[in-house]
């Protein structure tokens, strides 16, 4: 029998466990914030009174992201992750959103295919060992008084509005925060959090000019380091710049969305945060 309930700080020991056994790259801290940000939004699978999968949501307004869709490799294919995402997907309705998106690996497009998510595009996870390279004098870093411009720099170039998400990432990493600014105006961001198995960098949101100026500044501050980076392939630019830094993919993702069609630009990502943040 399938049950599901509510993921507290509680379960941090059972989301990280699936998240190990995975072979995913968060950590606690990670956990900790999904649950934080979202107490009534996150969920466990119990299968026969046994707590064996999680998914957690976030609402940003009308649009909401549905993340960490996991089960024990022991309890697969019963249904939990199917029923998980359907009621993931009720609770969202009941909070009036219109758009629901997500980032899918291979193993979960089908169940999410078979409850109307419809691919948006390809985001690629690349990995290597940072290199060190030039220092690039425009690259500063922002201060917590900048937060809010920068808050509202990502939502005039992406066109999502995160700022509950971005928000928490800012202040729990202000020291990672890089920016540039040219005459006064932001040009792009880039930030970074350790990971179970490597330095995730992201999100970066940027013009074209400064995205790489800031991608190679967050390798030169990881150099030696093992890094992952998610990019959205029609971001060609950043593509060129991950592969020439001797970075390769790893896996791909399929960003989806269920409901009203989502708009975003995904030129101006330069990294995701994440497969599961946008
Ligand atoms: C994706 C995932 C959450 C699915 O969970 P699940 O509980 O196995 O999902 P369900 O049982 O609801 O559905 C799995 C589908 O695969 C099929 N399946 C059958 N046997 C299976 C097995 N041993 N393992 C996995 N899937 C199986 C099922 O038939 C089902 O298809 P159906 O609806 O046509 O019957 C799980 O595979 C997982 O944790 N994978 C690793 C993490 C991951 O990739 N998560 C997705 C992130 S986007």
């Amino acid at each position: 029998m399938i049950k599901i309930r509510r993921m507290t700080i509680d379960d941090l020991g059972l989301g990280l466990s699936l998240t190990q056994q995975a072979g995913w790259n968060q950590t606690e801290a990670d956990w900790r914030r999904f649950i934080e940000l979202e107490p009534e939004g996150c969920f466990v699978g119990e299968l026969n009174g046994r707590s064996v999968g999680t998914t957690t949501t976030c609402v940003f307004r009308k649009t909401a992201w549905i993340a960490m869709v996991l089960v024990e490799v022991n309890a697969r294919g019963n249904g939990v992750g199917t029923t998980l995402l359907k009621h993931s997907i009720e609770h969202l309705k009941s909070r009036q959103v219109g758009t629901i998106r997500l980032d899918a690996t291979s193993l979960g497009r089908p169940i999410y295919e078979k409850l109307g998510f419809v691919p948006d595009y390809e985001l690629a996870r690349f990995e290597g060992v940072a290199p060190r390279g030039k220092k690039s004098s425009a690259v500063v870093e922002a201060g917590p008084g900048m937060f809010a411009d920068l808050i509202e720099f990502d939502r005039r170039m992406t066109g999502r509005e995160r700022v509950k998400m971005l928000g928490r990432l800012f202040e729990e990493f202000t020291e990672n925060i890089r920016i540039v600014r040219r005459a006064g105006e932001i040009e792009g961001f880039v930030t970074m959090r350790p990971g179970a198995n490597a330095v995730q960098i992201g999100p970066c949101t940027a013009t074209p000019d400064a995205g790489s100026v800031l991608l190679c500044d967050a390798f030169n501050r990881c150099a030696g380091e093992t890094v992952f980076v998610d990019i959205p392939l029609d971001n060609t630019e950043a593509v060129k710049v991950a592969e020439s830094n001797g970075l390769t993919i790893q896996r791909s993702f399929t960003r989806m969305s269920w409901g009203l069609k989502a708009i975003d630009n995904a030129e101006a990502s330069w990294a995701s945060s994440g497969a599961e943040k946008g």
